[in-house]
């Protein structure tokens, strides 16, 4: 067991599919001023996941008043059709699901070419193995801990032996792919996930739901630098 290095960056992302839609650039400055280092933004299609969430009018709205980059989660079928748009909507980096994609190598090569940073999520009943011949090509790696499609879900716990299946699979090969984990995280596991591997951590209710925001993010970030990293 390691001492968590120092130079260890942990990541926190918002995801504003739990802001409130009516004072949207309230919560979007509150997270410009709070410790958090992403915003993480979902968009659904109503077709790969059974709900709709929002598209680029919406993801111009964030980009108006975000001083953060925009993690882009794309929970749709057929993403390469939109990446250059999601793009030039200003996304920094753009996650498409391995379940949605035929052509894999393709999207994350168009990912790339529009600028941006490349992430995979896997759902939670995708092995992470499926991913050993593209590990090399990715920036992040998204293991969903919910079944994708809304905020407030369960984290499902076979999560952890995911993270570690992917901190293996890295090794010596890309180590520092960002892991991000995404659906019911928060201060309760945080630090587990910290322990199992994970660096990048999408909250929504947690903190959009708490009544002091940038106080949960606060001590969320302080919870992955005390965190024990294996
Ligand atoms: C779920 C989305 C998540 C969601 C997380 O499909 O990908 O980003 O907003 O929300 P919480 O943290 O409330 O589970
Ligand atoms: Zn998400």
């Amino acid at each position: 067991m390691m001492k968590n290095n120092k130079k260890m960056k942990y990541i926190i992302a918002p995801s504003i599919l739990s802001a409130d839609f009516g004072n949207l650039q309230r919560d979007i400055e509150m997270i410009n001023k709070s410790e958090a280092d992403w915003f993480h933004v979902d968009v659904m299609d109503g077709v790969f996941v059974p709900n709709i969430s929002f598209g680029f009018p919406i993801m111009a709205a964030v980009k108006k008043y975000a001083t953060k980059p925009l993690d882009v989660h794309l929970m749709i079928i057929n993403p390469d059709q939109y990446i250059s748009e999601f793009a030039e909507a200003g996304a920094d980096r753009i996650t498409v699901h391995y379940e949605a994609c035929t052509h894999l190598h393709r999207t994350i090569q168009l990912i790339k070419a529009s600028g941006c940073k490349a992430g995979v999520a896997l759902n939670p009943h995708t092995p992470v193995t499926l991913l050993q011949d593209v590990i090399e090509d990715l920036d992040l790696v998204l293991i969903m801990s919910v079944n994708p499609g809304f905020g407030g879900q369960q984290f499902i716990h076979n999560t952890y032996k995911k993270i570690r299946d992917i901190k293996q699979l890295i090794q010596g090969v890309n180590e520092n792919l960002i892991i991000q984990v995404d659906g019911g995280v928060g201060l309760q596991n945080i630090t587990n996930l910290v322990s199992a591997g994970a660096n990048a951590f999408v909250a929504g209710n947690a903190i959009f739901v708490a009544e002091n925001p940038p106080e949960i993010i606060s001590n969320m970030k302080s919870l992955t630098a005390s965190s024990i990293n294996i």
